[in-house]
């Protein structure tokens, strides 16, 4: 169990708790980090407020909280409706077959362009009911989105292009799984391999644009960006169009002459203090605390544990030492091993991300997972949110959780509950 000594209340406001702050100015930071999340950005200029203007001129939502509804997850609409919280990814490959952005539109289709600047793309999905699957006697129906992508504002995508849906995941704690020391994720990788289970998980390698080096990849569904401060100022960019220190080019295509042409909100258009600020409310931000355990959900967690889901969703990693002390704990409890694993030809995207198959997705961590419908009722599970409840989320593994998965459908129906009421005991 985790025994840190922060204040922790299982609410609705479970995902924005902070550590304590060391002094004033710090506590002060964190608020301001924690108002910009939540601040929607204007049209530039704003004579208003200048320093939250530049939105655009192509972005997704207007704000980080937009999606990341209290530092929670987003969700997916229903058939038809537009969507709001979820992006679409995208590449292609070169004639020597090299994954590239795809060329008209760059990495990331964006739905919404300022008055002037026609969006790059209108973007739904339609739900398709793929299976069933029994369990106790009880069918259980899967669906999967069928993307559709309409009114391309900019003409055809590129032959071949490889697109890629993902609702927004949760930020729970993100800080802290940036702490966790790389040599102890790799040995996990090694263990799984030595274990011979079929498990094998694999460290993405990303790109970190401030040290021009390669780094572990540890955010993102892929596992795809090395740090909360780059993660940060890629969605800044990608999602909203604010331009940063990183990331000082607005976000327009050479063909996108209106996007290029549009007011800016300055240079760049979030300045260092207020992204620092951003950055450091969400390393402040502590997981929350699990509900006391009962006989059921210790049953369940040894039962998670016995068929093998905590292999991949792993209930303990250290943390650095200066992290430790400021925790008062050398451990977390994220049920993930930060590694991406192949979960098979269900869940595949089909769009490789850095070192990450399109068959591979990183273990989704497991923290906060019991918090979700308080925060969003009718919270949806895995990274297009098809899963409507926790059960179809374990049913869709597949790849390298087959056995895992196996082991879960032959439970008793009572053994079964106890797995579900530890999962929402997290
Ligand atoms: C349009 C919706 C949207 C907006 C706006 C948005 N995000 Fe995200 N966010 C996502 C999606 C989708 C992902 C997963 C991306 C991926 O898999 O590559 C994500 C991932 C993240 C993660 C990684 C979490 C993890 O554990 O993997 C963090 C941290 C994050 N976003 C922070 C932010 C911040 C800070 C902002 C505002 C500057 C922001 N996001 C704005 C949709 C959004
Ligand atoms: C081989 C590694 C692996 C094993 C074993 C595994 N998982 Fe997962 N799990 C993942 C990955 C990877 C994802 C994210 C997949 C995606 O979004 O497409 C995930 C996602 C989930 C989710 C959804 C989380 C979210 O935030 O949407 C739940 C719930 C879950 N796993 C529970 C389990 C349970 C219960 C077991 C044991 C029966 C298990 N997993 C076994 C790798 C694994």
């Amino acid at each position: 169990m985790a025994t840190a000594g922060w204040a922790n209340e299982r609410s609705r406001l479970a995902l924005t708790q902070t550590l304590p702050a060391e002094s004033p100015a710090q506590a002060a930071q964190r608020t301001q980090g924690a108002s910009v999340f939540n601040q929607p950005w204007l049209i530039a200029p704003s004579l208003a407020q200048p320093e939250f203007d530049g939105l655009g001129p192509l972005y997704n939502a207007l704000s980080c909280g937009a999606c990341h509804l209290l530092n929670g997850r987003g969700d997916m609409p229903d058939s038809g409706p537009p969507l709001r919280s979820a992006i679409v990814r995208l590449s292609t490959r070169d004639k020597q077959g090299a994954v590239v952005d795809e060329p008209h539109y760059g990495v990331q289709l964006q739905t919404e362009g300022i008055p002037g600047v026609p969006a790059e793309a209108q973007l739904s999905v339609r739900w398709v009911e793929q299976s069933s699957a029994w369990l106790d006697g009880q069918t259980i129906r899967l669906r999967a989105p069928k993307l559709q992508v309409r009114a391309l504002g900019y003409g055809p995508l590129a032959e071949g292009t490889m697109l890629s849906l993902r609702m927004a995941p949760s930020i729970t704690a993100a800080g802290l799984l940036e702490a966790v020391p790389e040599s102890a994720l790799l040995a996990i990788a090694q263990e799984q391999l030595a274990q011979g289970q079929g498990v094998h998980g694999q460290a993405n390698r990303v790109w970190d644009i401030a040290t021009r080096s390669v780094a572990l990849g540890r955010f993102g569904w892929k596992a795809n960006q090395p740090s909360v401060r780059q993660q940060t100022q890629v969605a800044l960019h990608e999602d909203m169009g604010i331009t940063s220190s990183l990331l000082a080019s607005p976000n327009c295509m050479p063909e996108q002459r209106a996007c290029l042409d549009a007011p800016d909100g300055g240079h760049p258009e979030i300045t260092d203090d207020l992204l620092d600020a951003l950055v450091a409310y969400q390393q402040s931000l502590v997981p929350p605390s699990q509900q006391a355990p009962t006989r059921e959900t210790s049953e369940g967690s040894a039962l998670f544990e016995r068929i093998g889901c905590a292999s991949c969703h792993r209930p303990n990693l250290p943390v650095d030492a200066p992290v430790a002390s400021k925790l008062g704990a050398s451990e977390i409890h994220p049920y993930t091993d930060l590694l991406l694993h192949d979960m098979g030809d269900g869940l595949a995207d089909g769009r490789p991300d850095g070192l990450a198959s399109g068959r591979q997705w990183r273990t989704a961590p497991l923290w906060g997972l019991g918090l979700a419908p308080l925060i969003r009722p009718g919270a949806l599970y895995l990274h297009d949110g098809r899963a409507r409840s926790v059960t179809e989320a374990i049913l869709w593994h597949g790849g390298e959780a087959s056995n895992a998965v196996r082991r879960y459908r032959e439970l008793d129906a009572s053994q079964r509950r106890a797995v579900l009421a530890f999962l929402s005991s997290l």
